[in-house]
């Protein structure tokens, strides 16, 4: 069944990006072969679900290139953000549940990739509808910035799959407990 995963690399402390929304930490920093390769998630994936912040930050750093083009993204924001019709994507601001229904549909049977930020991420995970985490923590320190899921209430998380990888960075995949 089509599950919606926050895929993400974060620090050990715990921050996805700096307060200035930079990520010179995680772009310098090298991941070893024994890492999962992005091309093997990304090819579990349907659908995308990006906050506007993202958005932008993705908009901004590769020249207003589309990374996901090849599946449909779903943009959450509260404005009237004006995005390149040739991108493969929309703007929504849905509840959870409505966009986590159409994302899954469009998904076809695969997964839904929560790319996040942390503010995205949480607000499907406050209202359950976050099946799963794929955390690269990297050990690396900011002391402040974007967190990494920012929820409103405690979410339990159940470990299925943790490797400490050569290069000191640690895949972590949990799987989120239904509330249901
Ligand atoms: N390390 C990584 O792997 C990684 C991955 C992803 C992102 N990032 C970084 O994370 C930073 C952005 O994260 P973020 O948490 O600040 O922002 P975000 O989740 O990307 O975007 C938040 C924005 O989405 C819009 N939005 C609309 N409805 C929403 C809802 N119900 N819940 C949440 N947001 C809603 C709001 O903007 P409006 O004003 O448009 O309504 C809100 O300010 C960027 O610097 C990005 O580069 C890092």
């Amino acid at each position: 069944m089509s599950k919606l995963v926050y895929y993400v690399a974060a620090t050990m402390d715990g921050y996805i990006a700096t307060e200035n929304h930079e990520l010179g930490w995680l772009e310098t920093f090298t991941l070893s072969d024994d890492a999962t390769p992005y091309e093997k998630f990304y090819q579990s994936i349907g659908a995308a679900i990006i906050g506007a912040g993202t958005y932008e930050w993705i908009m901004k750093n590769t020249s207003g290139h589309w990374p996901y083009q090849n599946i449909p993204s779903f943009i959450l924001s509260s404005r009237n953000l004006s995005i390149p019709a040739e991108i493969n994507a929309v703007v929504t601001h849905d509840s959870a549940n409505q966009i986590a229904v159409k994302a899954k549909a469009a998904a076809k049977g695969k997964d839904v990739w929560v790319i996040g930020g942390g503010k995205t991420a949480a607000f499907f995970a406050d209202a359950g509808e976050l099946q799963q985490l794929f955390i690269t923590t990297v050990p690396v320190f900011l002391g402040s910035g974007i967190r990494v899921l920012p929820v409103s209430h405690s979410i339990q998380a159940i470990p299925n799959k943790q490797q400490l990888l050569s290069s000191g960075a640690i895949e972590t995949i949990m799987d989120i407990k239904s509330t249901a």
